[in-house]
């Protein structure tokens, strides 16, 4: 049992006074590569990480609703038929919000009974590793059970994000639930997000002694405020534009017209969506045919579209990506919906420590909050423990 199982299952019971009926996990993730292409319909190529949050969860014979977490000393109490998302506030907006977004995927809150969680989690908090999305898939599992949903997992994942739509109200794409749920261990997800078709592939970092290092800039994000949904909303116009559904229906080609037909701005956003989803296919196909040696270069474009046509890096995480490569990773960029979070560099082994001490190095000479660097390992999704 992991340390925060075991904290899990004693925090239920402190708080409800009994062992829990069952207990669920699910993973932060990793974006590999593919950057505000989710809710573009475009592909992803994310990973779950060996970093995991833990609910433990007894049904009640009433209709209340108890969430504990160690997030707060609050006990949050909610009735069955008060669950509406615009009655959730706060961090209890996670798992309230994911019990709601079931009454929208066929559960019938008017006949299903309450339940005792409580949440403790070794995913870091708004370091861009998903922490909320780890919060949403182990809780849609859990309640997939006690309710017998029979739910498939691509399904959990929409509950998920619509839980985060409206009830935390961030207006985030598919991704993150989807690593959650349908990760594998040494593995990436691809999925196309307009079809919701996924294919787990190995990424043979082990076997390649490569390690997958996460930079975590401290810089704090939140996908519910500003920068987020105004590149959603310009990604929209763009495509409006442009004549098509979404941008996923644009290729390399047709930006020679969107150069024509749009303001820079506007036509910068849609170059780094457009290139981004060529470099998720470019990446499968390279770590098919060559392996994760070769995709270092399609990692170091990634952040550089990022950074100069999407614009939503921060001096932080380019200071994180230039000092990691500079000092031997084969390949990096910022991770996440960005505005701050956490940046990965692909390091052969036997440079980690360099890589580890020239970024620290490098904050430090600047005067920055000093990062927080762990290797992560691909994983498997959410589970019942
Ligand atoms: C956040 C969102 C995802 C995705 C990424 C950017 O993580 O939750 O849906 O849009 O940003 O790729």
């Amino acid at each position: 049992m992991s340390a925060v199982h075991a904290r899990t299952v004693t925090g239920f019971a402190m708080r409800f006074g009994e062992a829990p009926a069952g207990v669920w996990s699910a993973p932060g993730r990793v974006n590999l590569i593919g950057e505000h292409t989710d809710y573009n319909e475009g592909f992803v190529f994310p990973l779950a990480i060996d970093r995991r949050t833990v609910v433990a969860l007894s049904p009640r014979d009433d209709r209340l609703i108890s969430v504990a977490s160690s997030f707060s000393d609050d006990i949050i109490g909610l009735r069955l038929d008060d669950l509406q998302p615009e009655n959730l506030r706060g961090w209890s907006a996670y798992p309230l919000g994911v019990a709601w977004a079931l009454s929208q995927f066929g559960a019938d809150l008017s006949r299903a009974g309450g339940f005792d969680v409580y949440i403790d989690s070794e995913v870091p908090i708004g370091a861009g590793l998903s922490s909320s999305a780890a919060i949403e898939s182990a809780i849609a599992l859990a309640l997939n059970h006690v309710w017998n949903l029979g739910l498939d997992r691509p399904t959990l994942a929409r509950v998920g994000q619509l839980a985060e739509n409206r009830a935390v109200g961030a207006p985030t794409g598919i991704m993150d639930q989807s690593a959650s749920l349908l990760g594998r261990a040494d593995c990436g997800v691809f999925l196309d997000c307009r079809s919701l078709h996924s294919e787990v592939i190995p990424l043979g970092f082990d076997a390649a002694e490569l390690n997958l290092l996460v930079i975590d800039t401290k810089v704090v994000h939140a996908h519910s405020s500003g920068g987020y949904a105004a590149r959603r909303a310009s990604c929209e116009a763009g495509a409006a534009l442009m004549g098509v559904d979404s941008l996923r229906d644009l290729d390399l080609h047709d930006l020679g017209r969107a150069a024509e037909t749009l303001d820079d701005e506007t036509f910068r956003r849609v170059r780094h969506i457009v290139t981004e989803n060529q470099r998720v296919l470019d990446t499968v196909q390279a770590l098919r045919s060559h392996g994760p040696g070769a995709i270092g270069a399609l990692l170091d474009a990634s952040h550089l579209s990022m950074r100069d046509d999407f614009e939503i890096s921060v001096p932080e995480l380019d200071l994180a990506v230039t000092t990691a490569r500079a000092a031997g990773a084969i390949g990096a960029r910022m991770t996440g919906g960005g505005f701050g979070g956490a940046a990965i560099a692909l390091t052969p082994r036997a440079v980690l420590p360099a890589v580890k001490a020239a970024v620290l190095a490098a904050f430090d000479d600047r005067g920055l909050r000093t990062p927080d660097l762990f290797v992560v390992r691909a994983a498997d999704g959410a589970g019942r423990e």
